[in-house]
């Protein structure tokens, strides 16, 4: 399939794999990447531009297809050293970036000078045009669906990418809620030229997260998620689990007191005790609606190929067996 997101980014596939912390290491990138669609490697997940610099070596040394970095602006408790993370990627030689978070103007014009190709994630369309105004060469439009951060809008995909198609030009990816062959086909209906896939990646055999994580996916449905920090103009749909529930509970009773210094104990520094040690209540960690679509742990392969078919047989025989009937 060929779209101006694959030309964009010189890959096979229009399938994307969002940055996500403590997921996005070069063993998940590279697997995306190999299977012929855009891995990337969560910049911040690094602690230091060096330990970046080191990821995109091993990440180099285990694909020689095109891989991207993501680059998240969002309120964190230290301020990270963007202009070194910006640095390891260039030198690097990484040709995609995916920002998020906030507007990326501030590292902007080192990237594209150094002819990097930008897919900045929004869940807005008035950022996605804010994005394609300052530069941005193509954007990923995060619907209400989406884990992580789904902004303060609540709209879903099946009305903000038909929005996003009409106003912008340059191309986009639907984000959030993508799963299938379905997905991608609804997604190219709707104006989309590819997708962006996070919670679905994570149940991969690559990913290299604990098992927990990916059997706690198959486990959960469609309404296992939960809106977590909305007092704090700071959203983000996440997995229930005890942590969560109890964080729920002390947003009901502080209501428009809420500080982030309450809720500390349930979301700083606990996706490396998920991720890594498979603590499934350590605290509040990002997960799609998606979940209600996840049944297996395919290899990465395994999941782009069979969508990729899927979505060749959707359109070559039901859509056309529809137009044609
Ligand atoms: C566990 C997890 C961690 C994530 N971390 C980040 C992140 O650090 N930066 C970012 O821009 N997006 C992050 N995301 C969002 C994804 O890149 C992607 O936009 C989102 O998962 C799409 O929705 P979906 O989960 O329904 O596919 C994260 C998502 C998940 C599930």
């Amino acid at each position: 399939m060929k779209t101006r997101i694959t030309e964009l980014f010189g890959v096979q596939h229009p399938i994307i794999q969002g940055g996500m912390h403590f997921v996005g290491f070069a063993e998940m990138a590279a697997a995306v990447s190999n299977a012929g669609g855009l891995g990337i490697i969560t910049g911040l997940t690094q602690r230091t531009p060096a330990d970046l610099a080191n990821e995109i070596a091993r990440c180099r040394d285990m694909t020689d297809k095109p891989f991207g970095v993501n680059l998240t602006f969002l309120p964190v408790v230290n301020t990270p050293d963007y202009p070194g993370y910006v640095r390891a990627i260039i030198e690097g030689g990484v040709k995609a970036v995916e920002t998020a978070g906030n507007n990326p103007q501030q590292v902007l014009p080192y990237l594209k000078d150094a002819g990097i190709k930008v897919i900045h994630k929004c869940t807005s369309v008035r950022h996605s045009l804010k994005a394609q105004s300052i530069g941005c060469d193509a954007v990923s439009v995060d619907g209400f669906e989406c884990g992580g951060h789904p902004g303060e809008d609540d709209v879903p995909n099946f009305i903000l990418l038909p929005r996003a198609a009409d106003e912008l030009e340059i191309p986009f990816v639907a984000s959030g809620g993508m799963a299938d062959g379905r997905s991608l086909v609804a997604a190219l209906a709707l104006g989309a030229e590819g997708m962006n896939m996070g919670t679905r990646f994570i149940a991969t055999k690559e990913a290299p997260v604990h098992e927990k994580v990916k059997q706690a996916l198959l486990a959960a449905s469609e309404l296992d998620t939960r809106l977590v920090m909305r007092p704090l103009r700071n959203t983000e749909r996440v997995l229930s689990n005890a942590a969560v529930e109890r964080l729920l509970e002390k947003e009901k009773v502080l209501g428009a007191n809420l500080k982030f210094e309450d809720i500390i104990e349930e979301v700083a520094g606990v996706y490396p005790r998920i991720m890594k040690d498979g603590d499934m209540d350590a605290g509040a960690w990002s997960c799609g609606m998606v979940a209600g679509l996840i049944h297996d742990i395919p290899t990465c392969q395994e999941l782009i190929d069979r969508i990729m078919a899927e979505a060749d047989a959707i359109i070559r025989q039901r859509l056309t067996g529809f137009a044609n009937a």
